[in-house]
């Protein structure tokens, strides 16, 4: 399969990651078919690509004609069993191991043997979950930054077994979908992490040693460095529990303490501060 042949790209998870990529895929002219575990959880991701393409449109990046057209592409499911006709699958579902290769386990059975399963991971073994499938040439990393539909870059990575066809495929796909590709090996935190990790965790040890004040510590990243937003308005958008599980995957692999999770941030998704998404991490978003 080539690039150009794909017509329809399966999404498996509608979160933010995945419903953002559903959108990418969308606007870039693709049929999509995107899964989720159950009604619910679809009704909530069609309603984020409902409302990012609302704000797109608001920002006059996307014209409502356009809107109406890409929405019209996407078609939600319950079952991976819909993905059986799928050119290309992306899968964006929750970050653990063992949902994962019970997710390739089965794309492997539904999905055509010549078509190449990408992962959205951001940090886990692209080798590991290859093992759950008879395509391990065939395996591939897509990893998408937050929010996808703004964000140019898009990580490559590359397990041993990935064929240097099956590279070159998602490079072209990410060209297709208007993204800057540039290629990684399959080590944790890739590029971005490896080195994001640790800038946000020494923010989070700062704000708790009292050195600075969270909006101090923003915006001196923010002025002094010009960054969008600084590390701890990112963390509220990442998610405090995806900081903590890629901090966590880091520490399992380089085991140097620049990457372990603080305390700090532990204890506040154990409080279910999680950022954006629950209302409250190191600001406050219910007003
Ligand atoms: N669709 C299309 N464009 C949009 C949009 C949407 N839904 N929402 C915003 N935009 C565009 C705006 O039009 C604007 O474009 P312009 O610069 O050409 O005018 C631009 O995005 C910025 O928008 P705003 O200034 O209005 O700010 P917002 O608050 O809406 O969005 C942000 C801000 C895009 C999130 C910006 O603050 C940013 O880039 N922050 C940093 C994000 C970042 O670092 N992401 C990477 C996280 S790490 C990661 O994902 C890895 C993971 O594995 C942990």
């Amino acid at each position: 399969m080539k690039p150009e042949d794909v017509r329809r790209i399966g999404v498996v998870g509608c979160g933010i990651m995945g419903s953002g990529i559903v959108e990418v895929c969308a606007k870039a002219g693709f049929e999509v078919v995107v899964v989720e575990l159950n009604e619910e959880a679809m009704a909530r991701g069609r309603s984020r690509v409902e409302g990012s393409m609302a704000k797109a449109v608001d920002r006059g990046k996307l014209e409502p004609g356009a809107r109406d057209e890409a929405l019209a592409r996407i078609g939600d499911s319950t079952s991976l069993d819909d993905l059986a006709d799928a050119d290309l699958v992306i899968e964006a579902a929750t970050e653990s191991l063992e949902t994962k290769l019970g997710i390739f386990a089965r794309l492997d059975e539904i999905v055509r043997p010549d078509i190449v399963l990408a992962t959205n991971t951001s940090s886990l073994p692209i080798a590991e979950l290859a093992t759950v499938t008879k395509r391990g040439d065939r395996i591939v990393g897509m990893h998408f930054f937050n929010p996808p539909p703004v964000m140019k870059l898009l990580e490559i990575v590359r397990a041993l077994r990935t064929s240097e066809e099956t590279l070159a495929f998602a490079r072209g796909m990410g060209d297709r979908l208007g993204k800057t590709t540039v290629l990684a090996k399959d080590r944790a935190g890739f590029i971005v992490n490896f080195l994001l990790i640790p800038y946000l965790n020494s923010a989070i040890r700062m704000l708790d040693e009292g050195f600075a004040t969270r909006e101090d510590i923003d915006a001196a990243v923010e002025l002094g460095l010009g960054h969008p937003m600084g590390p701890l308005k990112l963390l509220d958008l990442i998610g405090l529990d995806t900081g903590v599980h890629v901090s966590n995957v880091l520490y399992d692999e380089f085991k140097d303490p620049i990457y372990a999770a603080p305390t700090l941030l532990k204890r506040m998704v154990t409080a279910g501060y999680l950022g954006r998404k629950s209302g409250k991490g190191f600001y406050d978003y219910t007003s």
